[in-house]
């Protein structure tokens, strides 16, 4: 590709090492990034969060750029992850809702009738300014660091707004899924439209690469995922792949979707740690780099025991053609930041060709 038709946010981070995994090409060390890098237990962001409910933090684009910054300043991530959630694009159309501390997003009026349905409007780039405005900031400030932009995957987002919080069990989610396949089809497809155009909004701002996080996904057996909700996930793909940026696919219990996930299109399969490596990417089959999978209750362990659990993976990746080191869901709450910031030195270290 050449330097003038490189997707907007490519032009300064194209030969970063993140972005040369995502591509499957050598790299100078494995790229290290950590999924909820940004917010959790750093002290700098329990300053600067303070008195700011949740969402208010999300639009504020000197907060967001701030906050994003942070974990790549302090821990020297080769990734940065823009600082929002994945119900932002659905407040920003309009759908009641909060994210109460500790508990999660919580949806007033949860969606679970065709009526219901008429309340999830398109989301125009208008409605989330403040992203537009915080990715050209950030941008500016990270250099030849990529930024990272995000949305939640539509299964994902249909269980907060079916359950209305978050769930165990799924099993509102579930029932609408089973007993009314025309309205979940019709749902999960308004969902992909609202978030392809969130994606879009944050490549065209200058989001180097972009991660569709489905956490929830592993509570579905692979039949119900291919016919239920990989149709959405795919358009969602499909919808952005023409601007050349890398996209992620993640999910946390996939091990039994890992190739459903693959072909649903993206670029890169995120893993959980429940599943080797090596053994992920014959599941997910050529043509994919992968993304993991320390678990992040590891972090809580000896400095050893981190460092050769981390050999573990580093190793079940050396045969691949692509690896973004990463953990295998997101920071938990209480992680010691000093563990990360070791993290990310001992695999720069390990990996340096
Ligand atoms: O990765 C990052 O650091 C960027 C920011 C980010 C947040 N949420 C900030 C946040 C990202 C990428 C997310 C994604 C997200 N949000 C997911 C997918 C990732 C995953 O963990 O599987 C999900 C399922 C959500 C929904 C959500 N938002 C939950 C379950 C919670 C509460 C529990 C928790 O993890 O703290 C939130 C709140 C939230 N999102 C906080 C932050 C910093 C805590 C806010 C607060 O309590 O003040």
């Amino acid at each position: 590709m050449s330097a003038n038709n490189r997707p907007p946010g490519h032009q300064t981070t194209y030969d970063s090492a993140f972005l040369k995994a995502c591509r499957r090409e050598p790299v100078p060390h494995t790229p290290v990034w950590f999924m909820r890098q940004a917010g959790r237990s750093l002290p700098e962001y329990l300053k600067v969060r303070e008195g700011i409910p949740m969402l208010e933090s999300c639009m504020r684009p000197d907060l967001v750029t701030e906050i994003t910054l942070q974990p790549v300043r302090r821990h020297k991530v080769d990734a940065a992850i823009y600082f929002s959630d994945i119900v932002v694009p659905l407040k920003a159309i309009g759908i009641d809702l909060d994210i109460k501390p500790g508990v999660g997003p919580v949806v007033a009026e949860p969606i679970r009738t065709r009526a219901d349905l008429a309340r999830l409007r398109d989301l125009s780039p208008e409605d989330v300014w403040y992203v537009t405005e915080a990715m050209g900031m950030l941008t500016g400030e990270l250099g030849g660091t990529p930024l990272i932009g995000f949305a939640g995957a539509p299964f994902t987002l249909a269980s907060y707004l079916v359950e209305g919080g978050p769930s165990r069990n799924h099993e509102n989610t579930k029932a609408l899924m089973y007993g009314d396949p025309q309205l979940w089809a019709d749902l999960l497809d308004r969902l992909a439209e609202i978030t392809a155009a969130f994606l879009k909004v944050q490549i065209e701002a200058g989001a180097s690469a972009v991660q569709l996080f489905d956490s929830w996904v592993g509570a579905l057996a692979p039949a119900d995922y291919r016919r239920s909700v990989m149709p959405a996930s795919v358009k969602v793909f499909e919808a952005v792949a023409s601007y050349g940026v890398p996209r992620i696919h993640f999910g946390v219990g996939t091990g039994e979707l890992l190739g459903l996930m693959g072909e649903a299109g993206a670029d890169v399969v995120g893993v959980d740690w429940r599943v080797p490596l090596d053994e992920a990417a014959r599941r997910v089959g050529p043509g994919k780099a992968l993304q993991g999978n320390l678990d992040p209750a590891v972090l809580f362990s000896t400095p050893e025991a981190v460092e050769s659990k981390t050999r573990e993976v580093l190793d079940a990746a050396a045969g691949l053609e692509g690896h973004v080191f990463n953990l295998g869901h997101g920071v938990l709450p209480t992680t010691d930041p000093d563990a990360l910031t070791r993290l990310v030195a001992y695999v720069h270290e390990r990996t340096a060709r």
